[in-house]
């Protein structure tokens, strides 16, 4: 397909902590030259997140930022993204908390992934808890990131049929699964408004 002139380009950050299987399924889709969104840097807090590897595969820049002091932690990061002129910021299974200044700072192009049918079963252990609670359905959502935890505007969701076989272990794989189609299709969405 012919490169349209004068479209704007979407250089994107993605910040992981652990297996990076998201930033996976983010670089697979987009890495193309005729993509307008492109995936240029990976931040990790954590040294040894095996999704790193990815920056060696795909060739992109990785960094990583320790996490001691949060305040100078966010600033390198802002730093970072600034040098590399990244312009949407993807969470993909970042344990850290983000500042309000810090999301302020980036004027609401940030978005998560989430393992769950939000607004229900925000933070963590999500799918021990849905299978507690017997519930029928799971899911997961891509919604941009506000001050409070798992709770800014959804962009996208996908339904998960529950079993009653399912464990926890059985429905986060099958939720992954979703999760890797999901997220590329919601950096699509919303597109036309960054
Ligand atoms: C995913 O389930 C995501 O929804 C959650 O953390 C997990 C990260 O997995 N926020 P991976 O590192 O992308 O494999």
């Amino acid at each position: 397909m012919a490169k349209l002139i004068g479209v704007k380009k979407i250089n994107t950050a993605v910040l992981i902590s652990g297996t990076g299987s998201n930033l996976r399924s983010l670089l697979v889709f987009f890495t193309n030259k005729n993509s307008n969104i492109s995936i240029k840097l990976i931040l990790s807090n954590n040294p040894k997140a095996e999704g790193l590897k990815y920056a060696k595969i795909f060739k992109i820049k990785k960094k990583i930022i320790s996490y001691k002091n949060q305040k100078l932690a966010e600033k390198k990061i802002l730093s970072c993204l600034k040098r590399n002129k990244i312009n949407l910021v993807c969470l993909a299974g970042f344990m850290r908390l983000l500042s309000r200044k810090f999301i302020n700072s980036f004027n609401g192009k940030i978005i998560n992934i989430h393992p769950s049918l939000l607004p229900k079963y925000k933070g963590l252990n999500t799918h021990e808890r849905v299978i507690k609670k017997k519930e029928r359905y799971s899911g997961c959502t891509v919604h941009y990131v506000n001050h409070k935890v798992d709770s800014g505007k959804i962009i996208m969701q996908k339904k998960v049929r529950i079993n009653k076989k399912d464990t926890a272990e059985t429905l986060s794989k099958k939720i992954l699964k979703q999760e890797h189609l999901l997220y590329p299709k919601a950096l699509l969405k919303i597109y036309p408004n960054l």
